[in-house]
Protein backbone atom coordinates (compact mmCIF):
# COMPACT_ATOMS: atom_id res chain seq x y z
CA UNK A 1 0.00 0.00 0.00
CA UNK A 2 1.08 3.60 -0.66
CA UNK A 3 0.58 6.76 1.05
CA UNK A 4 0.93 9.95 -0.19
CA UNK A 5 0.69 13.44 1.75
CA UNK A 6 0.22 16.63 -0.66
CA UNK A 7 0.22 19.89 0.84
CA UNK A 8 0.18 19.42 4.25
CA UNK A 9 -0.10 22.17 6.53
CA UNK A 10 -0.65 22.68 10.44
CA UNK A 11 -0.01 25.91 12.33
CA UNK A 12 -0.43 26.24 16.25
CA UNK A 13 -1.38 29.88 16.82
CA UNK A 14 1.67 31.39 14.67
CA UNK A 15 3.98 28.91 14.91
CA UNK A 16 3.90 26.66 11.59
CA UNK A 17 4.43 23.34 12.50
CA UNK A 18 4.27 21.96 9.29
CA UNK A 19 4.31 24.27 6.01
CA UNK A 20 2.91 22.46 3.08
CA UNK A 21 4.13 19.06 3.21
CA UNK A 22 4.59 16.51 0.76
CA UNK A 23 5.78 13.03 1.07
CA UNK A 24 5.21 9.76 -0.71
CA UNK A 25 6.11 6.60 0.41
CA UNK A 26 5.73 3.80 -1.77
CA UNK A 27 4.66 0.21 -0.95
CA UNK A 28 7.17 -2.34 1.21
CA UNK A 29 9.55 0.76 1.66
CA UNK A 30 11.41 2.13 4.54
CA UNK A 31 10.75 5.77 4.65
CA UNK A 32 12.99 7.68 7.31
CA UNK A 33 12.08 11.17 8.41
CA UNK A 34 14.67 12.72 9.67
CA UNK A 35 14.48 16.09 11.46
CA UNK A 36 15.53 17.51 14.92
CA UNK A 37 13.70 18.53 17.98
CA UNK A 38 10.50 20.66 17.23
CA UNK A 39 11.04 20.47 13.63
CA UNK A 40 7.52 19.06 12.96
CA UNK A 41 7.67 15.20 12.66
CA UNK A 42 5.17 14.02 15.02
CA UNK A 43 2.28 16.93 14.01
CA UNK A 44 2.80 15.51 10.66
CA UNK A 45 2.58 12.11 11.64
CA UNK A 46 -0.48 13.00 14.32
CA UNK A 47 -1.98 14.09 11.35
CA UNK A 48 -1.89 11.44 9.32
CA UNK A 49 -3.48 9.04 11.63
CA UNK A 50 -6.50 11.22 12.76
CA UNK A 51 -5.08 12.52 16.37
CA UNK A 52 -4.66 16.45 15.01
CA UNK A 53 -6.59 17.86 11.64
CA UNK A 54 -4.48 20.02 9.41
CA UNK A 55 -5.67 22.89 8.27
CA UNK A 56 -4.98 22.20 4.34
CA UNK A 57 -3.51 19.05 2.61
CA UNK A 58 -4.61 15.79 1.51
CA UNK A 59 -3.54 12.10 2.43
CA UNK A 60 -3.86 9.58 -0.19
CA UNK A 61 -3.66 5.66 0.34
CA UNK A 62 -2.82 3.90 -3.07
CA UNK A 63 -3.56 7.27 -4.71
CA UNK A 64 -7.29 8.03 -3.01
CA UNK A 65 -7.77 10.62 -1.05
CA UNK A 66 -9.13 9.68 2.68
CA UNK A 67 -11.15 11.62 4.97
CA UNK A 68 -8.84 10.53 8.10
CA UNK A 69 -10.57 12.33 11.14
CA UNK A 70 -9.77 9.90 13.81
CA UNK A 71 -7.63 6.97 14.32
CA UNK A 72 -10.59 4.90 13.47
CA UNK A 73 -10.67 6.34 10.12
CA UNK A 74 -6.43 5.65 9.71
CA UNK A 75 -6.74 2.00 11.12
CA UNK A 76 -10.03 1.21 8.52
CA UNK A 77 -7.58 3.12 5.79
CA UNK A 78 -4.90 0.70 6.27
CA UNK A 79 -2.26 3.11 8.26
CA UNK A 80 -1.23 2.10 12.24
CA UNK A 81 0.70 4.07 14.76
CA UNK A 82 2.88 2.95 17.27
CA UNK A 83 3.77 6.22 19.68
CA UNK A 84 6.75 7.00 21.68
CA UNK A 85 4.89 7.49 25.03
CA UNK A 86 2.57 3.42 24.34
CA UNK A 87 -0.66 3.67 25.05
CA UNK A 88 -0.92 0.82 26.88
CA UNK A 89 -2.80 0.15 30.24
CA UNK A 90 -0.40 -1.31 32.42
CA UNK A 91 -2.00 -3.58 35.01
CA UNK A 92 -3.99 -5.66 31.80
CA UNK A 93 -2.47 -8.46 29.96
CA UNK A 94 -1.38 -8.20 26.52
CA UNK A 95 -4.40 -9.86 24.92
CA UNK A 96 -6.65 -7.39 27.52
CA UNK A 97 -5.00 -4.40 25.80
CA UNK A 98 -5.89 -5.50 22.32
CA UNK A 99 -9.09 -5.76 22.80
CA UNK A 100 -9.43 -2.56 24.44
CA UNK A 101 -7.99 -0.66 22.12
CA UNK A 102 -10.10 -2.44 19.33
CA UNK A 103 -13.40 -1.24 21.41
CA UNK A 104 -12.14 2.34 21.79
CA UNK A 105 -10.88 2.50 18.04
CA UNK A 106 -14.29 1.52 16.97
CA UNK A 107 -13.31 -0.51 14.13
CA UNK A 108 -16.50 -2.89 13.06
CA UNK A 109 -16.32 -6.19 13.99
CA UNK A 110 -16.19 -7.24 17.79
CA UNK A 111 -12.85 -9.23 19.20
CA UNK A 112 -13.08 -11.32 21.87
CA UNK A 113 -10.65 -11.94 24.43
CA UNK A 114 -9.91 -15.71 23.08
CA UNK A 115 -9.65 -14.54 19.60
CA UNK A 116 -7.21 -11.54 20.11
CA UNK A 117 -5.40 -14.44 21.80
CA UNK A 118 -4.99 -16.38 19.06
CA UNK A 119 -4.31 -13.57 16.78
CA UNK A 120 -1.65 -12.35 19.04
CA UNK A 121 -0.38 -15.48 18.93
CA UNK A 122 -0.50 -16.27 14.98
CA UNK A 123 1.20 -12.43 14.81
CA UNK A 124 3.64 -12.87 16.70
CA UNK A 125 4.55 -16.33 15.55
CA UNK A 126 4.84 -15.05 12.35
CA UNK A 127 7.67 -12.54 13.18
CA UNK A 128 9.57 -14.34 15.85
CA UNK A 129 8.10 -11.33 18.56
CA UNK A 130 8.03 -13.78 21.35
CA UNK A 131 5.00 -12.28 22.78
CA UNK A 132 3.02 -14.31 25.64
CA UNK A 133 -0.69 -13.23 25.05
CA UNK A 134 -1.23 -13.64 28.90
CA UNK A 135 1.39 -11.49 30.36
CA UNK A 136 0.99 -7.75 32.37
CA UNK A 137 1.90 -5.16 30.30
CA UNK A 138 4.08 -3.76 33.00
CA UNK A 139 6.06 -6.87 33.77
CA UNK A 140 7.29 -6.36 30.17
CA UNK A 141 10.30 -4.88 29.06
CA UNK A 142 10.16 -1.85 27.29
CA UNK A 143 11.41 -3.23 24.19
CA UNK A 144 8.39 -6.06 24.42
CA UNK A 145 5.86 -3.52 25.32
CA UNK A 146 6.88 -1.87 21.97
CA UNK A 147 6.51 -5.36 20.05
CA UNK A 148 2.61 -4.90 21.75
CA UNK A 149 1.68 -1.87 20.00
CA UNK A 150 3.32 -3.29 16.70
CA UNK A 151 0.87 -6.36 17.58
CA UNK A 152 -2.04 -4.19 17.43
CA UNK A 153 -1.43 -2.53 14.36
CA UNK A 154 -0.84 -5.39 12.64
CA UNK A 155 -3.66 -7.10 14.02
CA UNK A 156 -6.08 -4.54 12.62
CA UNK A 157 -3.93 -5.54 8.91
CA UNK A 158 -2.12 -2.17 8.72
CA UNK A 159 -0.32 -2.00 6.10
CA UNK A 160 1.40 1.54 6.39
CA UNK A 161 3.13 1.15 10.17
CA UNK A 162 4.37 4.83 11.38
CA UNK A 163 6.69 4.44 14.28
CA UNK A 164 7.43 7.73 15.85
CA UNK A 165 10.66 7.54 17.28
CA UNK A 166 10.60 3.83 18.35
CA UNK A 167 14.08 3.84 19.47
CA UNK A 168 14.28 6.35 22.03
CA UNK A 169 13.24 4.34 24.69
CA UNK A 170 15.45 1.20 24.12
CA UNK A 171 18.64 -0.70 25.21
CA UNK A 172 20.89 -1.04 21.72
CA UNK A 173 19.80 -4.99 21.90
CA UNK A 174 16.24 -4.04 21.90
CA UNK A 175 17.21 -1.30 18.96
CA UNK A 176 18.97 -3.64 16.67
CA UNK A 177 15.76 -6.24 17.26
CA UNK A 178 13.54 -3.51 16.45
CA UNK A 179 15.52 -2.91 13.16
CA UNK A 180 15.47 -6.37 12.33
CA UNK A 181 11.50 -6.64 12.73
CA UNK A 182 11.11 -3.66 10.15
CA UNK A 183 13.05 -5.18 7.57
CA UNK A 184 10.45 -8.38 8.26
CA UNK A 185 7.64 -6.27 7.83
CA UNK A 186 9.11 -4.76 4.80
CA UNK A 187 10.38 -8.53 3.28
CA UNK A 188 6.47 -8.91 3.45
CA UNK A 189 5.12 -6.10 2.09
CA UNK A 190 4.37 -3.26 4.95
CA UNK A 191 5.54 0.28 4.45
CA UNK A 192 7.37 2.21 7.15
CA UNK A 193 7.72 4.99 8.16
CA UNK A 194 10.13 5.94 10.62
CA UNK A 195 10.94 8.97 12.48
CA UNK A 196 14.52 9.39 14.24
CA UNK A 197 16.78 11.75 14.63
CA UNK A 198 19.45 8.71 14.99
CA UNK A 199 21.44 8.98 11.86
CA UNK A 200 23.05 5.27 12.49
CA UNK A 201 19.37 3.72 12.54
CA UNK A 202 18.55 5.41 8.95
CA UNK A 203 21.20 4.22 7.34
CA UNK A 204 20.83 0.95 8.45
CA UNK A 205 17.41 0.44 7.54
CA UNK A 206 16.17 3.00 5.61
CA UNK A 207 15.59 2.58 1.49
CA UNK A 208 14.63 6.87 1.32
CA UNK A 209 15.14 9.71 3.69
CA UNK A 210 13.51 12.69 3.80
CA UNK A 211 14.52 15.72 6.18
CA UNK A 212 12.25 18.01 7.73
CA UNK A 213 13.61 21.64 9.66
CA UNK A 214 11.33 24.09 10.30
CA UNK A 215 7.68 22.48 9.49
CA UNK A 216 9.41 22.22 5.71
CA UNK A 217 10.30 19.32 3.51
CA UNK A 218 14.19 20.37 2.87
CA UNK A 219 15.69 17.42 1.37
CA UNK A 220 15.00 13.76 0.43
CA UNK A 221 18.52 11.64 0.69
CA UNK A 222 19.26 7.88 -0.23
CA UNK A 223 21.05 5.87 2.61
CA UNK A 224 24.24 5.94 1.28
CA UNK A 225 24.91 9.70 2.51
CA UNK A 226 27.08 9.96 4.73
CA UNK A 227 26.04 11.05 8.50
CA UNK A 228 28.17 14.47 8.36
CA UNK A 229 25.62 15.01 4.98
CA UNK A 230 22.70 14.16 6.66
CA UNK A 231 23.70 16.14 9.96
CA UNK A 232 23.54 19.16 7.97
CA UNK A 233 20.35 18.83 5.69
CA UNK A 234 18.98 18.70 9.33
CA UNK A 235 20.54 21.36 10.71
CA UNK A 236 20.67 23.39 7.91
CA UNK A 237 24.65 24.30 8.10
CA UNK A 238 27.69 22.10 8.24
CA UNK A 239 28.25 19.64 10.97
CA UNK A 240 31.10 18.00 12.35
CA UNK A 241 30.09 14.74 13.93
CA UNK A 242 33.90 13.51 14.20
CA UNK A 243 34.78 15.17 17.40
CA UNK A 244 38.62 15.33 17.76
CA UNK A 245 39.98 12.16 19.14
CA UNK A 246 43.70 12.75 18.85
CA UNK A 247 46.10 11.90 21.64
CA UNK A 248 46.02 14.16 24.37
CA UNK A 249 48.13 14.15 27.30
CA UNK A 250 46.82 12.39 30.09
CA UNK A 251 47.96 13.83 33.73
CA UNK A 252 47.62 12.98 37.01
CA UNK A 253 44.45 11.22 39.49
CA UNK A 254 42.22 14.18 39.74
CA UNK A 255 38.80 12.02 40.79
CA UNK A 256 39.36 8.88 43.48
CA UNK A 257 36.14 7.14 43.90
CA UNK A 258 36.49 4.28 46.47
CA UNK A 259 34.14 1.81 47.88
CA UNK A 260 30.98 4.08 47.39
CA UNK A 261 27.65 2.94 48.34
CA UNK A 262 24.50 4.49 47.40
CA UNK A 263 20.57 3.03 49.25
CA UNK A 264 17.69 4.33 49.14
CA UNK A 265 15.25 5.71 51.83
CA UNK A 266 14.26 2.07 52.58
CA UNK A 267 18.07 1.09 53.43
CA UNK A 268 18.40 -0.45 49.20
CA UNK A 269 21.63 -0.28 47.75
CA UNK A 270 21.40 1.35 44.15
CA UNK A 271 24.78 1.41 44.00
CA UNK A 272 27.54 -0.84 44.94
CA UNK A 273 31.13 -0.87 45.93
CA UNK A 274 32.18 1.30 43.31
CA UNK A 275 35.69 2.16 42.78
CA UNK A 276 37.63 3.97 39.92
CA UNK A 277 39.95 6.99 39.05
CA UNK A 278 39.81 9.51 36.54
CA UNK A 279 42.50 11.06 35.65
CA UNK A 280 43.38 14.94 34.70
CA UNK A 281 42.44 15.20 30.66
CA UNK A 282 41.15 12.42 30.98
CA UNK A 283 37.07 11.14 29.61
CA UNK A 284 36.12 8.49 31.94
CA UNK A 285 32.47 7.32 30.53
CA UNK A 286 30.06 5.28 32.65
CA UNK A 287 27.85 3.71 30.47
CA UNK A 288 24.80 1.49 31.00
CA UNK A 289 20.74 1.22 30.31
CA UNK A 290 19.15 4.01 31.72
CA UNK A 291 18.37 2.79 35.86
CA UNK A 292 21.39 0.64 36.75
CA UNK A 293 22.58 3.06 39.69
CA UNK A 294 23.72 5.53 37.40
CA UNK A 295 21.82 8.76 37.99
CA UNK A 296 22.37 7.88 41.98
CA UNK A 297 26.15 7.90 41.36
CA UNK A 298 26.43 11.22 39.67
CA UNK A 299 24.34 13.16 42.38
CA UNK A 300 26.26 11.28 44.81
CA UNK A 301 29.47 13.12 43.09
CA UNK A 302 28.00 16.41 43.99
CA UNK A 303 26.45 15.11 47.51
CA UNK A 304 22.86 15.40 46.09
CA UNK A 305 22.33 11.57 47.38
CA UNK A 306 21.38 11.12 51.24
CA UNK A 307 22.59 7.82 52.24
CA UNK A 308 26.14 7.27 50.76
CA UNK A 309 29.28 5.53 52.33
CA UNK A 310 32.73 5.25 50.97
CA UNK A 311 35.05 7.70 49.51
CA UNK A 312 34.95 10.54 46.87
CA UNK A 313 38.32 12.22 46.70
CA UNK A 314 39.17 14.98 44.53
CA UNK A 315 43.28 15.19 44.36
CA UNK A 316 43.44 14.94 48.16
CA UNK A 317 40.40 16.35 49.18
CA UNK A 318 37.50 14.31 50.51
CA UNK A 319 34.35 15.78 49.19
CA UNK A 320 31.30 13.14 50.76
CA UNK A 321 29.55 14.42 53.08
CA UNK A 322 29.96 18.39 51.93
CA UNK A 323 27.41 20.59 51.04
CA UNK A 324 26.38 20.46 47.17
CA UNK A 325 27.03 24.17 47.22
CA UNK A 326 30.79 23.46 49.08
CA UNK A 327 31.09 20.44 46.68
CA UNK A 328 30.70 22.08 43.86
CA UNK A 329 33.31 25.03 45.25
CA UNK A 330 35.85 22.33 45.66
CA UNK A 331 36.52 22.21 42.04
CA UNK A 332 33.74 19.88 40.21
CA UNK A 333 31.40 21.34 37.42
CA UNK A 334 27.86 19.58 37.48
CA UNK A 335 25.95 18.97 34.73
CA UNK A 336 22.82 17.28 36.00
CA UNK A 337 20.28 15.11 34.26
CA UNK A 338 17.60 16.88 35.06
CA UNK A 339 18.64 20.04 33.68
CA UNK A 340 14.74 21.18 34.71
CA UNK A 341 14.75 19.84 38.35
CA UNK A 342 18.18 20.58 39.29
CA UNK A 343 20.03 22.41 36.76
CA UNK A 344 18.15 25.76 36.59
CA UNK A 345 15.00 27.65 37.96
CA UNK A 346 12.74 28.59 35.23
CA UNK A 347 11.17 31.20 36.96
CA UNK A 348 14.40 33.20 36.99
CA UNK A 349 15.66 35.09 34.15
CA UNK A 350 18.71 33.57 32.04
CA UNK A 351 21.56 36.20 33.34
CA UNK A 352 20.05 34.78 36.96
CA UNK A 353 20.63 31.77 36.15
CA UNK A 354 24.00 31.66 34.83
CA UNK A 355 25.40 33.12 37.70
CA UNK A 356 22.98 30.67 40.00
CA UNK A 357 25.57 29.47 42.74
CA UNK A 358 28.06 32.95 42.21
CA UNK A 359 25.20 35.22 42.60
CA UNK A 360 26.41 36.63 46.35
CA UNK A 361 29.77 36.79 45.54
CA UNK A 362 32.57 39.47 43.79
CA UNK A 363 31.71 40.95 41.22
CA UNK A 364 28.26 39.81 40.58
CA UNK A 365 27.63 41.41 44.52
CA UNK A 366 28.99 44.10 47.15
CA UNK A 367 27.72 42.67 50.36
CA UNK A 368 24.25 41.51 50.04
CA UNK A 369 23.43 43.61 47.09
CA UNK A 370 23.35 41.94 43.48
CA UNK A 371 24.53 44.51 40.77
CA UNK A 372 22.47 43.95 38.01
CA UNK A 373 24.51 45.86 35.58
CA UNK A 374 27.33 43.70 36.06
CA UNK A 375 25.02 40.49 36.15
CA UNK A 376 23.29 41.64 32.57
CA UNK A 377 26.88 42.16 31.21
CA UNK A 378 28.75 38.93 32.01
CA UNK A 379 25.43 37.43 30.31
CA UNK A 380 25.95 38.74 27.48
CA UNK A 381 29.29 37.95 27.06
CA UNK A 382 28.43 34.02 28.52
CA UNK A 383 25.43 33.75 25.79
CA UNK A 384 28.08 34.50 22.97
CA UNK A 385 31.05 32.28 24.31
CA UNK A 386 28.36 29.71 24.45
CA UNK A 387 25.94 30.83 21.36
CA UNK A 388 22.91 30.49 23.55
CA UNK A 389 19.88 31.62 21.23
CA UNK A 390 17.64 34.15 23.18
CA UNK A 391 15.86 37.52 22.44
CA UNK A 392 17.48 39.10 25.74
CA UNK A 393 19.10 37.91 28.89
CA UNK A 394 16.33 39.44 30.88
CA UNK A 395 14.06 36.94 29.86
CA UNK A 396 12.82 33.74 31.87
CA UNK A 397 15.19 30.38 31.37
CA UNK A 398 12.44 28.66 30.75
CA UNK A 399 11.36 30.53 27.30
CA UNK A 400 14.72 28.63 25.85
CA UNK A 401 14.51 25.62 24.25
CA UNK A 402 16.36 22.44 25.48
CA UNK A 403 19.91 22.90 23.69
CA UNK A 404 19.28 26.61 24.62
CA UNK A 405 18.93 25.84 28.30
CA UNK A 406 22.11 22.78 28.14
CA UNK A 407 24.38 25.57 27.13
CA UNK A 408 23.63 28.10 29.71
CA UNK A 409 23.85 25.06 32.20
CA UNK A 410 27.42 24.38 30.74
CA UNK A 411 28.34 27.84 31.05
CA UNK A 412 27.22 28.62 34.73
CA UNK A 413 29.19 25.42 35.73
CA UNK A 414 32.45 26.21 33.70
CA UNK A 415 32.45 29.38 35.25
CA UNK A 416 33.78 28.28 38.35
CA UNK A 417 37.48 27.37 38.82
CA UNK A 418 37.20 23.44 37.70
CA UNK A 419 38.90 19.78 38.58
CA UNK A 420 36.30 17.57 37.76
CA UNK A 421 33.53 17.86 35.48
CA UNK A 422 30.43 15.81 36.18
CA UNK A 423 28.04 15.61 33.10
CA UNK A 424 25.26 13.45 33.30
CA UNK A 425 23.22 12.69 30.01
CA UNK A 426 24.28 15.53 28.78
CA UNK A 427 22.70 15.59 25.08
CA UNK A 428 19.78 13.77 25.95
CA UNK A 429 16.62 15.42 24.04
CA UNK A 430 19.31 17.58 22.21
CA UNK A 431 19.19 18.33 18.35
CA UNK A 432 22.43 17.62 16.30
CA UNK A 433 23.85 21.31 16.57
CA UNK A 434 23.23 21.57 20.01
CA UNK A 435 25.19 18.27 21.15
CA UNK A 436 27.81 18.99 18.80
CA UNK A 437 28.27 22.14 20.63
CA UNK A 438 28.28 20.23 24.08
CA UNK A 439 30.86 17.75 22.93
CA UNK A 440 33.08 19.80 21.69
CA UNK A 441 33.05 21.96 25.09
CA UNK A 442 33.27 18.67 27.21
CA UNK A 443 36.59 17.60 24.96
CA UNK A 444 38.15 21.48 25.76
CA UNK A 445 37.56 20.96 29.01
CA UNK A 446 39.48 17.45 28.65
CA UNK A 447 42.06 19.58 26.39
CA UNK A 448 42.55 21.75 29.19
CA UNK A 449 43.58 19.25 31.54
CA UNK A 450 40.11 18.93 33.76
CA UNK A 451 38.97 15.71 34.88
CA UNK A 452 35.72 14.32 32.78
CA UNK A 453 33.18 11.76 34.33
CA UNK A 454 30.50 11.37 31.86
CA UNK A 455 27.63 9.43 32.30
CA UNK A 456 25.35 8.34 29.42
CA UNK A 457 23.41 5.54 27.86
CA UNK A 458 23.74 6.62 24.48
CA UNK A 459 26.40 4.22 23.00
CA UNK A 460 27.61 6.65 19.84
CA UNK A 461 28.07 9.48 22.82
CA UNK A 462 30.19 6.91 24.87
CA UNK A 463 32.40 6.03 22.00
CA UNK A 464 32.67 9.37 21.09
CA UNK A 465 34.19 11.27 23.99
CA UNK A 466 35.57 8.18 26.05
CA UNK A 467 38.82 7.61 26.59
CA UNK A 468 37.94 4.41 29.36
CA UNK A 469 34.39 3.25 29.50
CA UNK A 470 32.85 1.99 33.11
CA UNK A 471 30.19 -0.06 32.14
CA UNK A 472 27.48 -0.12 35.02
CA UNK A 473 25.17 -3.10 35.52
CA UNK A 474 22.05 -3.68 38.33
CA UNK A 475 24.61 -1.12 40.52
CA UNK A 476 27.59 -2.45 40.12
CA UNK A 477 30.60 -1.43 37.52
CA UNK A 478 31.06 -4.44 35.64
CA UNK A 479 33.74 -4.00 33.49
CA UNK A 480 35.89 -0.93 32.65
CA UNK A 481 36.93 -0.96 29.02
CA UNK A 482 39.55 1.22 26.81
CA UNK A 483 37.56 2.93 23.83
CA UNK A 484 38.39 0.45 21.10
CA UNK A 485 35.49 -1.47 22.23
CA UNK A 486 33.45 -2.01 19.50
CA UNK A 487 29.14 -0.96 19.93
CA UNK A 488 28.65 -4.73 19.55
CA UNK A 489 30.64 -5.96 22.80
CA UNK A 490 29.59 -2.01 24.65
CA UNK A 491 26.02 -3.30 24.32
CA UNK A 492 26.55 -6.79 25.55
CA UNK A 493 27.99 -5.32 29.13
CA UNK A 494 25.37 -2.96 29.04
CA UNK A 495 23.10 -5.87 29.29
CA UNK A 496 25.17 -7.77 32.18
CA UNK A 497 26.74 -10.35 29.69
CA UNK A 498 30.51 -10.25 30.89
CA UNK A 499 31.90 -12.76 29.11
CA UNK A 500 30.74 -13.07 25.71
N1 LIG B 1 -0.44 20.94 20.47
C1 LIG B 1 0.48 21.87 20.22
N2 LIG B 1 0.28 23.16 20.52
C2 LIG B 1 1.20 24.10 20.24
N3 LIG B 1 2.38 23.86 19.66
C3 LIG B 1 2.65 22.58 19.34
C4 LIG B 1 1.74 21.52 19.61
N4 LIG B 1 2.29 20.36 19.19
C5 LIG B 1 3.50 20.69 18.69
N5 LIG B 1 3.73 22.01 18.78
C6 LIG B 1 4.92 22.73 18.29
O1 LIG B 1 5.07 22.41 16.94
C7 LIG B 1 6.45 22.23 16.61
C8 LIG B 1 6.66 20.86 16.04
O2 LIG B 1 6.50 19.91 17.08
P1 LIG B 1 6.59 18.35 16.82
O3 LIG B 1 5.75 17.99 15.65
O4 LIG B 1 6.29 17.66 18.09
O5 LIG B 1 8.13 18.18 16.44
P2 LIG B 1 9.04 16.86 16.37
O6 LIG B 1 8.17 15.67 16.51
O7 LIG B 1 9.72 16.95 15.04
O8 LIG B 1 10.03 16.99 17.49
C9 LIG B 1 7.22 22.49 17.90
O9 LIG B 1 7.65 23.82 17.88
C10 LIG B 1 6.18 22.27 18.97
O10 LIG B 1 6.50 23.03 20.12
MG1 LIG C 1 8.21 14.12 17.93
Amino acid sequence: MSLELRGITKSFGALVANDNIDLKVATGEIHAILGENGAGKSTLMNIVYGLLEADKGEVLVDEKVQSIKEPSDALAAGIGMVHQHFMLIPVFSVAENIVLGHEKTGVVGKLDLATAKQEIKRVSDEFKFDVDPDAIVEELPVGVQQRVEIIRALIYDAKVLILDEPTAVLTPQETDELLEIMKQLKAKGTSIIFITHKLREVKAVADRITIIRRGKVVGTAEPTASQGELASLMVGRPVDLNPDRSSHPIGDVVLTVSNLHVEDETGRELVKNINFEVKAGEVLAIAGVQGNGQSELARAMVNLEPHVKGSIKIERDEVLGLSVRESLHQGIAFVPESRELDGLVGSLSIAENLILDLHDMAPYAKGIQMNPAIVASEAEKKSVEFDIRMQSVQDPVSSLSGGNKQKVVLARELSRPVRLLVASQPTRGLDVGSIEFVHERILAERDAGRAVLLFSTELDEVLALADRIAVMYRGEIIKIVPSTVTAQELGLLMAGVVNA
